[in-house]
């Protein structure tokens, strides 16, 4: 085992979901070091409740669920059924709840601090509605985001976007914001 390499620490589900993932040729999954993050911040809010937008294939929400207490709950929301329906069928858990619908939509139905972590996987949350989505998070409450360093998917001029969003999260002052060079480039953001 490579020393920063928690590939081996993956939960029960996580192997089964990759396959599926690279048969299905899903191209954004979440990386497992993305994963292993979201489970030790998982673990630090017993009893939290957790919103993920962007279920893709169901990666993270396997890392997300193996950190969180019994008590706790996750919401994850996706816009694509097919891609939606392998997390369903291999993440059979009472503490998740699967939403197949918009993120935007979604964040707007909810109400202000509610939440305890959000991992924002897909575009509302990040370039769309970023600050309906950081009002739904309680004090104390974190804001996660990956692949902010250049990744092969990304379209045609999308660092300008990346470089955007930065800005915007570490121009406010009710956020405690970390860039960390690690997996496929991570920000944390705690509500002060
Ligand atoms: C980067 S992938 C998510 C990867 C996933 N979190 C994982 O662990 O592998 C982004 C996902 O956002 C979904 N998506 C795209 N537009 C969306 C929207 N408007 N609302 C919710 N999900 C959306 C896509 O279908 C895709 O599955």
């Amino acid at each position: 085992m490579t020393f920063g390499d928690n590939t081996a620490a993956a939960p029960a589900a996580w192997a089964d979901i990759q396959a599926r993932t690279v048969a299905l040729g899903f191209d954004m999954p979440s990386e497992a070091n993305t994963g292993a993050m979201l489970r030790l911040l998982a673990a630090s809010k017993p009893g939290g409740l957790f919103l993920e937008l962007g279920t893709g294939t169901g990666l993270a929400t396997a890392w997300l669920l193996s950190g969180m207490d019994g008590a706790a709950r996750l919401v994850s929301l996706d816009v694509d059924p097919v891609v939606q329906g392998v997390a369903r069928d291999l993440l059979q858990d009472d503490r998740v709840c699967f939403v197949l619908g918009d993120g935007l939509d979604y964040v707007r139905s909810q109400q202000a601090s509610s939440f305890d972590m959000i991992f924002a996987d897909a575009w509302p949350g990040k370039y769309e509605g970023l600050d309906e989505t950081l009002a739904l998070l309680k004090r104390g409450g974190l804001y996660v985001i990956d692949d902010m360093t250049p990744q092969l998917n990304w379209p045609e001029g999308h660092q300008a976007n990346v470089d955007d969003l930065v800005a915007r999260l570490e121009s406010r002052a009710d956020l405690v914001v970390t860039q960390l060079a690690w997996a496929s480039g991570l920000v944390l953001a705690a509500v002060r």
